[in-house]
């Protein structure tokens, strides 16, 4: 894969047309009763916020609020849980489970959090790899359930390195939410996981009298949460389709600049609040539903994530920097020059109804927290 530097890098917008033609098999059925199951699930709220439907022009907007997901302060314990619970149901059916089990992640927060919850829950060990750039106190709560924490002087992505080495050892399992060439079943498990949280808005837009979205904007990382948001909605067309957005950093914009190369690429990142996007690779079985299932993508500054945390908190949600990128994405896709021709581009008009998804709260990420 070629690796871009961010001085190089084109565009912080991409759009194609037409890309809600195209239709994909859905996620497993057996996933949300799975995660029902848990003593501590709950959907997590959709809140309709009026005021930020007039000021983005549009119908309606809601936010779905992941600021606590099973106890924890961001979505990914949906995919980790699942993903955990089907490896150590296949060990155990291949008379693999005397002896301990060590499951081991790489995290830019909130995955390894999440991992270290499910180990803990389970009476299983963690071993979790930190890159530089999360907040210690993001660092310490992963500790806190129990894991090992190694901190490393390097990214993201070599992180994952390091994990995938420490994973060869005997009784280790790695818990990874991305996948490269040789290593796609459990990421494909925790894609699967996230399933549950597009399945809980369809109820709850639908409670609301509100049907299926216009649009819906996710915050990418390596794109697995995008995968999960491309697969439930290609695979269940029903009417129009439903625009899908992605939103980065703009100093992680891996997914953004594949887009735009048509083939997927490694960039360069740096710093970012935004510490759970922070990713520099797409996921290898996210990056052809992302290609052919992506409406559009846009970068987004930490600035700009920033006000939209703050505007969110205004109103009553909690939103990390991560959580909050999709608003400040939507904001930056309808305004300043060029806005008729994006919110064209994403078939918005004036009673057009708009998904946030806020994946985290501010508890998750001291770095961002508003004020
Ligand atoms: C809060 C939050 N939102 C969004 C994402 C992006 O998810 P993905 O890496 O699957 O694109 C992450 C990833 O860690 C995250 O922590």
């Amino acid at each position: 894969m070629t690796e871009t530097a961010p001085s190089s890098r084109p565009a912080l917008w991409w759009a194609r047309p037409a890309s809600g033609a195209w239709t994909c098999a859905p996620a497993p059925t057996e996933v949300r009763a799975f995660h029902a199951s848990l003593p501590e699930y709950a959907p997590t709220p959709l809140t309709e916020l009026p005021s930020l439907a007039d000021d983005l022009g549009v119908g309606r907007v809601f936010v779905k609020d992941e600021s606590s997901r099973l106890g924890l302060p961001a979505f990914k314990a949906l995919g980790a849980s699942w993903a955990v619970h089907r490896a150590l149901a296949e060990r155990a059916a291949h008379g693999a489970e005397t002896g301990p089990v060590t499951l081991v992640a790489a995290t830019d927060g909130n995955h390894g959090r999440a991992v270290a919850r499910s180990a803990r829950l389970l009476g299983r060990r963690a071993h979790v790899f930190v890159p530089q750039g999360v907040h210690p106190t993001a660092a310490a709560a992963i500790a806190a359930e129990n894991a090992e924490v190694t901190r490393i002087a390097g990214t993201y992505d070599e992180a994952v390195r390091r994990a995938a080495e420490a994973a060869s050892a005997p009784g280790a399992i790695l818990i990874q939410d991305t996948a490269w060439p040789g290593y796609e079943r459990i990421p494909g498990w925790i894609v699967e996981g996230y399933s549950t949280l597009c399945a809980e808005i369809d109820e709850q837009l639908a409670a609301a009298g509100a049907g299926m979205p216009d649009l819906v904007a996710v915050p990418v990382g390596v794109g697995s949460l995008a995968q999960a948001v491309v697969t439930h909605y290609r695979a269940h067309p029903s009417g129009p389709a439903t625009a899908l957005l992605s939103v980065e950093p703009r100093t992680a914009d891996c997914v953004l600049q594949s887009l735009v190369l048509g083939e997927p690429v490694s960039v360069t990142t740096g710093e970012t609040t935004m510490a759970g996007l922070n990713c520099g690779t797409p996921s290898g079985i996210a990056w052809p539903l992302l290609r052919d299932g992506l409406d559009a993508a846009i970068a987004v500054d930490d600035a700009d994530s920033a006000r939209a945390a703050g505007d969110l908190a205004a109103l009553g949600v909690s939103s990390g920097p991560c959580g909050a990128a999709p608003l400040a994405g939507v904001r930056a896709a309808l305004s300043g020059d060029g806005a008729d021709e994006r919110r064209t581009a994403l078939g918005l008009g004036p009673a057009s109804t708009v998904v946030l998804l806020s994946t985290e709260g501010s508890a998750a990420n001291p770095h961002g927290a508003p004020g």
